[in-house]
């Protein structure tokens, strides 16, 4: 039968067994996949595993100082890199969903690859690829379904010329996160929602600024907050604020203003593959929409979005 517990057992003689000596990279997302892969090689191989962790501009509001901080904590063996510029460089000017998620992927490839030659010695990647990525890596070669590009899986650039180890690549996301749990990882890490690789790049509509992430990540702190404080948080799937980029009028004061909107969304849902809205209470999303209109220069209207998948997608890009 499987558990948490002989799953860790084995997966770590497992890892033992094939890594012996060698040195691992392993990128570190700030999710629940890529942390619990990192603790599992961390207990097979201690510190001939590195992680690093970049911060690409695009995280939740002050997302990457307190996850880096909880890394170290576990006693993993992680640099974290600020390349948000290069990132910014690198989006500057696009618009089309795509050619974004290309751009990032390219940057995180150039970043990453920077870093592992840093490490001496190092033969391989690690990555906390789960078995729906593996489905859905393979789904998107197929005829039907190029909708949108995953950068998480494949995609390696030649010249690392690294073995790939992925411990976690039989498991799903529950099983990930019972495997977590029993290897002691912080609640506050693995009850996170899913959160996409582009990061917020994919929640602002359109072109992308630091100005624009700036308004993007006041909101939806205010909002995730609030879903936390409300005790909403655990029992929604994914939940995140959208950022776009049209201008409605409103008043403030003596004052018309003419300005963006914030979309609010918020779904249910057990893989990603389908989705359903989310009903939440009225009077919490008046309370939302309040906090985020009175406290957030540049917006002065929020929505909610009420699409499920399909027809929908859980993100609007
Ligand atoms: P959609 O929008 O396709 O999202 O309904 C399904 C799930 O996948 C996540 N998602 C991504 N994750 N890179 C990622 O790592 C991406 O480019 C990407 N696009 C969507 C989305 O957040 C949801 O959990």
């Amino acid at each position: 039968d499987w558990t948490p517990d002989s799953f860790i057992e084995t997966t770590i003689a497992e890892l033992k067994a094939k890594l012996g000596d060698d040195k691992v990279v392993l990128g570190l997302s700030g999710g629940v996949d890529s942390s619990v892969a990192a603790v599992l090689l961390h207990q097979a191989i201690g510190a001939n595993l590195h992680c690093i962790f970049v911060d690409n501009g695009l995280l939740r509001k002050d997302e990457f100082q307190s996850v880096l901080d909880s890394y170290q904590h576990m006693g993993l063996n992680v640099k974290g890199i600020d390349a948000k510029q290069r990132f910014y460089d690198a989006l500057a000017g696009l618009t089309d969903p795509e050619k974004k998620r290309k751009a990032i992927g390219r940057v995180f490839i150039e970043v990453f690859d920077d870093a592992a030659h840093e490490i001496q010695g190092v033969s391989w990647l690690g990555q906390g690829t789960i078995y729906p990525d593996v489905i859905e890596s393979v789904s998107v070669k197929g005829p039907s379904a190029t909708i949108k590009s995953h950068h998480n899986v494949g995609g390696l650039p030649d010249f690392m010329k690294l073995k790939v180890v992925e411990p976690l690549n039989t498991l799903f996301k529950d099983e990930v996160r019972k495997v977590g749990a029993a290897l002691g990882i912080d609640q506050n890490i693995l009850g996170r929602h899913p959160f996409p690789g582009p990061g917020l790049a994919i929640r602002i509509l359109g072109d992308i600024t630091p100005e624009k992430v700036d308004i993007l990540q006041q909101a939806d702190a205010i909002y995730i907050n609030n879903l936390r404080s409300a005790g909403v948080y655990d029992k929604v799937w994914q939940a995140g604020a959208i950022y776009l980029p049209v201008q409605s009028v409103g008043v403030m004061g003596d004052e018309r203003t003419y300005e963006n909107v914030i979309c609010l969304r918020a779904v249910e849902s057990l893989d990603g593959m389908t989705a359903d809205w989310c009903h939440l209470p009225y009077d919490l999303l008046a309370k939302i929409s309040n906090e985020i209109i009175n406290n957030v220069k540049g917006i002065n209207r929020v929505v909610y979005d009420i699409s499920s998948k399909p027809p929908a997608t859980i993100e609007w890009e």
